[in-house]
C-alpha cells in the first residue's frame, strides 16, 4: 500500500509538527516567521551554516536536531527571481517531498512567508508535493518499510483562505495527471479496451457524459480502419467518448482525441522482442484525454469539451490484418495497409472523423504515442507538434512552457502528404524511413477538414523519459497540465 498523503493551510502562528521547514536563500539567514523558528534552536546562525557548508543554493539541505525530539529542516531556496516562474515552484515542491520522504516524517509544518509565494505559487508547490508523493506500486507485495502510513502536511502561509481555494483548484489538474499515469503505467491484462473504457465510465461521477460504443456500431459508422487494428485481438475495440458541458449551451466544444492502443505488438509486421514491455504504455494519448476531461469537470471549466479515444489491443493472430490488405475509412478513403506496425494512426483516422463530423468543434487536438521517429528527432524533452494553425499552434507552445510540458513544432507540406499515396487504395499507412514522424502526421491529416487542428506525438514523452522534480514513475503523466493550461489560458474567457 502506498502511503497517504493530507495537506492543509494554516495560519504562521502554533507550527508544532515534529518537523518543521524553513526556508533561506543563497548566502541569507532565515526571514520573517523563518527567523524567529531557528532563533527558537538557540544555533548562530552563520556558524551553523558554515560548519554544514549550507549556502541556501536550490536543493541543499541543514538538518538540526533540537530539544524535545523536534527536528528542523533548512533548505535553499536559491536566488530570489523576480518575476519568477510559477512552475518554479511546482519544481520546488517536488523537491521538498523528496526531503520529506528521506525524514520518514508522519506530520510536518512548513513555513512559507518568503516574498513571491503567493496562492497561486503555494498551490504549485501543493501540486509539486503530490506529484513526486506519487507511486505506482500497486503489485509490489507489501514490504517492511519505515515510512509512515499516512503523511500530513501542513503549509504555513499568510492567506490560508486563498491558499486553500487555490490549492483545490490546481489539484483537479494534478488528479487527471496521475488518473493518467495509473492508466499507462496499468498492464494491459488488467487495462484492456474494455476496461479502459469502463475506467473512463467512471468519469460520469464528476459530471462528464460518457458513451461508450461497441464494435457492432463502429461496424455501423464505418470504422473500418479502427476495426482493422482490432480484428487480431480477442479484445473486442471500444470507442469512448466524454463529454463535458461546463460552457454555453450549443457552444461549439474544444476537442480531444486520443490513442489508445492498450497493447502495440505490431500485429502481423510485429515488432523485435527487446523493450516490448513498453507498448502497455501506447495508450498515453487516451489517458491523457480522459485525465484531461477528469480534470476538466473536477474543477468545473466553464467550457464545453468532448474527449474521444480509440480503445484497441493489436495482435497477432489469424484474424489479423495483414500486409496489403485495403481497409475503408469513415471518411470513405481507402487505405492499404503496408505495415500493420502503423497502427495509431488507422485508430486516428477514424476517431478524428467521427469527432470533426459529430460535434463540428472549436478545435481539435489529438494525442498519439505515434512514431519512434519523434524520438529520433527530439529525445524525451519535447512532444512533436504538428498542426494546420498558427494560433493554436503557439497557444499550445506557450502552454507547454508554462505546464513544464514542452513541445516542438513540426512541419506538414504538400511534399509529405505526396509520400502517402499508395499504389492500390487512396493512401497507405506506411512509407519509408525518412521523416516518418511528418508522414504519420500527413496520414492523420487526410481525416481532417477546415477545424483548427493539431496532432500531439507524445511517443517520446508518454513514458520511460527518466525521472525529474515532480515525477518519479514510468508514466508522468504528459499531456493533462499541458492541455488544462491551453484552455485555462485561452478558451475560459
Ligand atoms: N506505438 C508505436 C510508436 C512508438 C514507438 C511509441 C516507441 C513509443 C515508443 C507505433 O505504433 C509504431 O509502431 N510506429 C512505427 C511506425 C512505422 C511502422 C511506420 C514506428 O515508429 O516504427
Ligand atoms: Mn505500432
Ligand atoms: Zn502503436
Amino acid at each position: 500500500m502506498s502511503q497517504t498523503i493530507s495537506i492543509r493551510t494554516a495560519p504562521f502562528a502554533g507550527a508544532a509538527a515534529p518537523l518543521t521547514i524553513i526556508y533561506a536563500a543563497e548566502d541569507a539567514a532565515p526571514a520573517g516567521a523563518a527567523a524567529a523558528i531557528w532563533a527558537a534552536t538557540g544555533l548562530d546562525w552563520v556558524e551553523t551554516a558554515a560548519a554544514a557548508a549550507f549556502k541556501g543554493k536550490q536543493g541543499q539541505a541543514l538538518d538540526v536536531m533540537g530539544k524535545g525530539g523536534r527536528r528542523l529542516l533548512v533548505l535553499g531556496s536559491g536566488k530570489p527571481v523576480a518575476d519568477a516562474p510559477l512552475n518554479g515552484w511546482t519544481d520546488r515542491g517536488g523537491s521538498l517531498m523528496h526531503k520529506l520522504a528521506a525524514t520518514r516524517a508522519g506530520s510536518v509544518s512548513v513555513i512559507l512567508d518568503e516574498a513571491g509565494a503567493s496562492a497561486a505559487a503555494i498551490a504549485e508547490l501543493a501540486a509539486g508535493l503530490r506529484l513526486r508523493h506519487y507511486k505506482f506500486d500497486k503489485y509490489k507485495s507489501a514490504r517492511s518499510d519505515d515510512a509512515p502510513a499516512a503523511l500530513a502536511v501542513t503549509l504555513h502561509v499568510a492567506d490560508p483562505a486563498a491558499a486553500e481555494t487555490a490549492i483545490a483548484d490546481r489539484n483537479a489538474t494534478v488528479e487527471g495527471t496521475l488518473l493518467a499515469r495509473d492508466l499507462v503505467n496499468e498492464p494491459a491484462n488488467i487495462l484492456g479496451p474494455v476496461e479502459f473504457a469502463a475506467r473512463a465510465a467512471q468519469l460520469s461521477d464528476l459530471g462528464v457524459e460518457v458513451e461508450i460504443l461497441e464494435p457492432e456500431a463502429l461496424e455501423k459508422l464505418g470504422m473500418g480502419s479502427l476495426l482493422c487494428v482490432a480484428q487480431g485481438s480477442d479484445r473486442p475495440a471500444r470507442l469512448v467518448i466524454m463529454h463535458w458541458r461546463g460552457g454555453d449551451v450549443g457552444a461549439a466544444p474544444l476537442a480531444f482525441v486520443g490513442k489508445g492502443v492498450v497493447f502495440d505488438t505490431g500485429g502481423i509486421s510485429i515488432k523485435p522482442a527487446a523493450n516490448m514491455e513498453d507498448m502497455k504504455g501506447d495508450m498515453g494519448g487516451a489517458a491523457a484525454v480522459t485525465g484531461l476531461m477528469h480534470t476538466l469537470a473536477a474543477r468545473k471549466a466553464p467550457v464545453n469539451a468532448v474527449g474521444v479515444i480509440g480503445l484497441v489491443e493489436n495482435m497477432p493472430s489469424g484474424g489479423s490484418v495483414r500486409p496489403g490488405d485495403i481497409v475503408k475509412a469513415m471518411s470513405g478513403t481507402t487505405i492499404e495497409v503496408i505495415n500493420t506496425d502503423a497502427e495509431g494512426r488507422l485508430v486516428l483516422a477514424d476517431a478524428l472523423w467521427y469527432t470533426q463530423d459529430r460535434f463540428k468543434p472549436r478545435f481539435m487536438i489529438n494525442l498519439a504515442t505515434l512514431t519512434g521517429a519523434i524520438i529520433v528527432a527530439l529525445g524525451h524533452e519535447h512532444a512533436g507538434l504538428f498542426s494546420n494553425n498558427d494560433e493554436l499552434s503557439i497557444q499550445l507552445l506557450n502552454a507547454g512552457l508554462n505546464a513544464n510540458e514542452k513541445l516542438w513544432r513540426m512541419p506538414l507540406a504538400p511534399a509529405y502528404d505526396k509520400m502517402i499515396e499508395s499504389k492500390f487504395a487512396d493512401i497507405r499507412n506506411s512509407v519509408g524511413r525518412p521523416a516518418g514522424s511528418i508522414t504519420a502526421a500527413q496520414f492523420l491529416q487526410r481525416f481532417v477538414n477546415n477545424v483548427p487542428w493539431a496532432h500531439l506525438d507524445i511517443a517520446g514523452t508518454a513514458f520511460g523519459a527518466g525521472t525529474s522534480e515532480v515525477n518519479t514513475s514510468w508514466a508522468p503523466g504528459f499531456g493533462v497540465a499541458l492541455l488544462d493550461r491551453l484552455v485555462r489560458d485561452y478558451y475560459q474567457g
